[in-house]
């Protein structure tokens, strides 16, 4: 158990919890329970907030989380899907009552959706928080070239596509870009955009579907660009509008 990092995460109360009056610990301990009983395991290593919960006080959620890390349960906290000043304004508070801080942000980053960089970067890495984005491949869009038709889920996944329908045009082109640093290096397109987002970023969460998939993450933690290949990569990127799970949750 000591050799893997095991993350796991949680959600909001739900609107019927919060009418039932099921306070923030109860709700929070309660995921943190039924997750460790589906493991099968005593304690996890990072517990993660899956979104900032607008309905919830801040101080009741730091307070239940670091109850936790107290208890064993885990052994440190993360936060999803937030911005750079609910992590600082959350940590702060948590400083200056002797509680658990986040120490990770599982943030929407990829090549093609770098809308992190225009605030959290730069928050996390002076402030030693691990950036561990999620979507790392644009749910596979930048493993494969524009028409490879080979993906069932590319076709059928309807939140994935309404998130990138939008700023298709621009994407394909940064995909082609992807295609050819491949090309170059004799290496998957998946390693170029994930030897890419290690550039930026401690751990990005990888949605392996096949075993092979697994290889393909790793193989790209060997793979080095170059500042020009970076520059390449970056260069056809303009700012998109918030989609998914920021977007929607206010
Ligand atoms: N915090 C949040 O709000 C949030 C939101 C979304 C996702 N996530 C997390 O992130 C994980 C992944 O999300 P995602 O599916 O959008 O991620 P992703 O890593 O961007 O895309 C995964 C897709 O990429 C393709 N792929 C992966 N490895 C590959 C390889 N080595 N070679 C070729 N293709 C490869 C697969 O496509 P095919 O299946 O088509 O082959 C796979 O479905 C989820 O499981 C979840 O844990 C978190």
């Amino acid at each position: 158990r000591g050799d893997v990092v095991i993350a796991t995460k949680f959600l909001p109360r739900t609107e019927e919890e919060r009418q039932n009056k099921v306070s923030a610990r109860d709700h929070i301990e309660g995921s943190l329970n039924a997750s460790l009983n589906n493991l099968g395991m005593d304690y996890v290593d990072l517990y993660i907030y899956h979104m900032w919960d607008y309905h919830t006080p801040m101080e009741d959620i730091m307070e239940a989380l670091d109850s936790l890390v107290k208890a064993g349960k885990t052994r440190y906290i993360g936060i999803s899907n937030a911005y750079a000043y609910q992590i600082a304004t959350a940590n702060a508070y948590a400083r200056a009552h002797n509680l658990t801080e986040f120490v990770s942000i599982q943030g929407y980053y990829n090549l093609i959706f770098r809308e992190e960089e225009r605030e959290m970067n730069r928050f996390a890495n002076e402030n030693n928080i691990a950036l561990t984005p999620y979507s790392a491949l644009a749910s596979g869009r930048l493993s494969r070239l524009p028409g490879d038709n080979s993906s069932q889920r590319m076709n059928l996944d309807n939140f994935a596509k309404s998130k990138y329908q939008d700023t298709a045009d621009q994407d394909q082109e940064i995909i082609q870009r992807v295609h050819e640093i491949a090309e170059k290096y004799q290496v998957t397109m998946t390693g170029v955009s994930l030897a890419w987002l290690l550039t930026k970023a401690t751990a990005p969460v990888v949605g392996a579907t096949k075993v092979h998939h697994i290889d393909g993450a790793v193989a790209a933690v060997n793979l080095k660009l170059t500042s020009e290949d970076v520059h390449y990569l970056e260069e056809l990127y303009s700012p998109h509008p918030l989609v998914g799970v920021m977007a929607d949750n206010n």
